[in-house]
């Protein structure tokens, strides 16, 4: 299903590839997220998300974009607010650790709120956390744009320019980064021990 016209109406592209948000949207996404640094994140990963996108010669760079400047929409929901939303839409993925029901409730709300229909998006969102086996190109390049969102504060200028020139071989960079790191922070890998992200680590770095 295509984006709404109003919806679209809220961006303008220069001719250098930027995007300029209407400030009703940025407004929006903070009455939802709650949190100026995060929405800086969205806006952030959404820009990245369609650089990469571009780059790597896609179709519809743009709703890269969108993906991006949605993915984290369930940041702003309490605890109660998220184990409810799983409930009613989730059912299948309760029981999966907590800092990943965002991501399902953020595809929910993409849903709700945007209208957004197109299945590669709320797919895309709905995984970008944890990954999972078999991503698409938007669901891969979320993920990693994600992870190595230059706000983050960390030096991921590899990483970019890996994503930048193949994305393919440049998600499974950021994959193998993204575990290493998660092993580390946990000294064990039971922070991976969830049947997505081993599943996605499973088939993309085995
Ligand atoms: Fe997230
Ligand atoms: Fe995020």
């Amino acid at each position: 299903m295509p984006i709404s016209k109003e919806l679209l109406s809220s961006f303008k592209i220069t001719k250098n590839n930027e995007i300029i948000i209407d400030q009703k949207i940025t407004d929006k996404l903070l009455e939802i997220i709650k949190n100026k640094k995060r929405v800086a994140h969205s806006i952030s990963v959404g820009e990245l998300a369609y650089h990469i996108a571009i780059s790597n010669h896609l179709d519809e760079p743009f709703l890269y974009f969108l993906a991006g400047l949605f993915h984290d929409l369930a940041k702003g929901l309490d605890k109660n607010q998220l184990i409810e939303y799983m409930e009613n839409y989730y059912k299948e993925y309760i029981g999966l650790p907590l800092f990943s029901y965002h991501q399902f409730v953020g595809a929910k709300l993409t849903q709700e709120i945007f209208n957004i229909e197109d299945e590669n998006i709320l797919d895309a969102i709905m995984f970008h956390c944890t990954g999972k086996a078999k991503m698409s190109s938007m669901g891969q390049i979320i993920y990693a744009a994600d992870k190595i969102d230059p706000l983050r504060g960390y030096d991921s200028s590899k990483m970019i320019e890996a994503m930048m020139n193949d994305y393919i071989n440049g998600f499974k960079y950021v994959l193998s980064e993204n575990r290493a790191f998660l092993i580390g922070k946990s000294g064990n890998d039971n922070s991976i021990e969830n049947r997505l992200s081993k599943a996605c680590f499973d088939y993309y770095l085995e």
